[in-house]
């Protein structure tokens, strides 16, 4: 029989020797001259006597025998029904993501390099900019993330603040905030297509607001929007803009909209942009419509786990620092800025973007998002093909379309609204993936017509 003894490092934290495992043709075992503190650790069914093993072991070499002490120590702490528990989960989340095409969320990443950072409590508390007390924590990368998207939003170096967030939420839940302190008297304006999480917003904030209609086309209207700020005139306008809206991946035309408040003469406003998925695809194109800190802007939030992609939700948020000054509190207990919403935030997600960044770069963003747009004019045809009066905006990777039936619906997760539904064509959906949802859709009869841009 061969046996091969070999060290494993798994323990070192501890401070205890190593154990070591021993991979046979016929088995596997774990052996330490400290028993005693390995049971502590949840291992001592695997220390003693040989556990059979289902399929013969062609090797050893070191990844084979770091891949079998990961199942070990991964089985150990667990009972067997738990075990199954996680495992069933695992095959249903396996097989959902491949049929992952209503959500805008890439699936397209691979971030194990970094998961020895999960071994540690770190926590991003506090200012990214000003160091604090709490030193097991990834600002220095958070700051380079930042630093990538000012140059890609045009914001003015030197003269920016922001920080990485829980979310697109969280970003513009900070945009209206700092509106709001800067102009307490304000008034909010955002479309009937922004995102259902900003009413609640400003339910939480407790500012007044006014929903404005939008075009057919998910743009906000500005003749809707003209008309009720001069009838407000004397209160200062915060403005919502989306930046690329849920639905329909419409961009509110900044343009007019700053128009509108020269013609009205109003120079005290605030305007926050929502760019939650086009703020990843727009400073990629050739011709982007006006949306960032160069249109005038004063804070944008851009989701993290969108097109960039991430396994835990992230963003980041930017604004110009002037505002953010003059609401930052200094706090003892931190020793730092109380800039953020908030307290303890995620250390590993700046991380995660920071290695995208590094791994894919620039070039392959823009990359990923041609392919995109490349796949979406595929679906646009094929659904059209079957008559389901498909569109997408330019420079968007939504694909509108016709509701279909509910069984289609649930199967290919689909957002849906009234008698709309959408496809996010993001880097992970092919064109075999869009046959594939094509073949159902045919199979079924739409529900209704849908709206086509004017
Ligand atoms: C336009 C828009 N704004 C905000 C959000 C919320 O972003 P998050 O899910 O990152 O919190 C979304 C999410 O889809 C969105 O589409």
């Amino acid at each position: 029989m061969e046996i091969r003894p070999v060290g494993v490092n798994a323990n070192t934290r501890w401070g205890l020797e190593p154990p070591r495992l021993v991979v046979c043709r016929s088995g596997y075992a774990l052996q330490s001259p400290f028993p005693t503190a390995v049971a502590q650790l949840g291992w001592m069914n695997t220390i003693q006597g040989w556990r059979p093993v289902p399929t013969e072991i062609p090797t050893t070499t070191p990844a084979h025998v770091m891949s079998m002490m990961h199942k070990i120590l991964k089985a150990s702490p667990l009972s067997a029904e738990d075990q199954k528990r996680l495992d069933d989960l695992y095959a249903v989340i396996e097989r959902e993501a491949k049929v992952f095409i209503g959500y805008p969320c890439s699936t397209v990443f691979d971030y194990s390099p970094l998961y020895p950072f999960l071994g540690y409590p770190l926590n991003n508390v506090g200012d990214p900019f000003v160091p604090g007390n709490f030193h097991l924590n990834t600002h220095k990368f958070e700051l380079e993330v930042l630093g990538i998207f000012q140059k890609l939003t045009a914001a003015p170096e030197d003269s920016i603040w922001g920080y990485i967030t829980s979310g697109g939420t969280e970003g513009n839940l900070y945009g209206i905030f700092l509106g709001r302190e800067l102009l307490p008297d304000g008034l909010v304006y955002y479309s009937e297509d922004t995102h259902y999480s900003v009413s609640k917003i400003l339910r939480c904030l407790r500012v007044r607001n006014v929903m404005i209609k939008s075009d057919s086309d998910g743009r906000i209207d500005l003749e809707d929007l003209r008309e009720t700020i001069r009838i407000h005139r004397d209160v200062p306008p915060i403005i919502f803009a989306n930046i690329g809206t849920t639905m329909k991946g419409a961009v509110d035309d900044l343009d007019g909209i700053r128009q509108i408040l020269d013609d009205l003469a109003i120079p005290r406003h605030y305007i926050h942009a929502d760019a939650a998925l086009s703020g990843m695809i727009l400073p990629f194109v050739d011709d982007p419509p006006p949306w960032n800190f160069a249109s005038g802007i004063d804070s944008i939030s851009i989701s993290g786990h969108k097109m960039i992609g991430s396994p835990i939700p992230c963003g980041v948020c930017l604004a110009k620092k002037e505002h953010v000054d003059r609401i930052a509190r200094n706090i003892e207990y931190i020793v730092t800025l109380d800039t953020t919403i908030l307290g303890s935030r995620n250390a590993i997600t700046p991380l995660f973007l920071w290695y995208a960044f590094r791994t894919v770069g620039l070039d392959g963003f823009k990359r990923r998002i041609e392919h995109c747009f490349d796949t979406a004019d595929y679906a646009v045809e094929q659904l059209n093909k079957i008559g389901c009066h498909a569109w997408r905006h330019r420079n968007s990777v939504t694909v509108v379309f016709d509701r279909p039936t509910p069984e289609t619906v649930s199967k290919w997760q689909l957002a849906v609204q009234h008698k709309l539904a959408h496809v996010m064509v993001m880097p992970h959906v092919t064109r075999e993936r869009i046959d594939r949802f094509i073949e159902d859709v045919a199979q079924t009869t739409p529900a209704s017509s849908g709206v086509l841009p004017s």
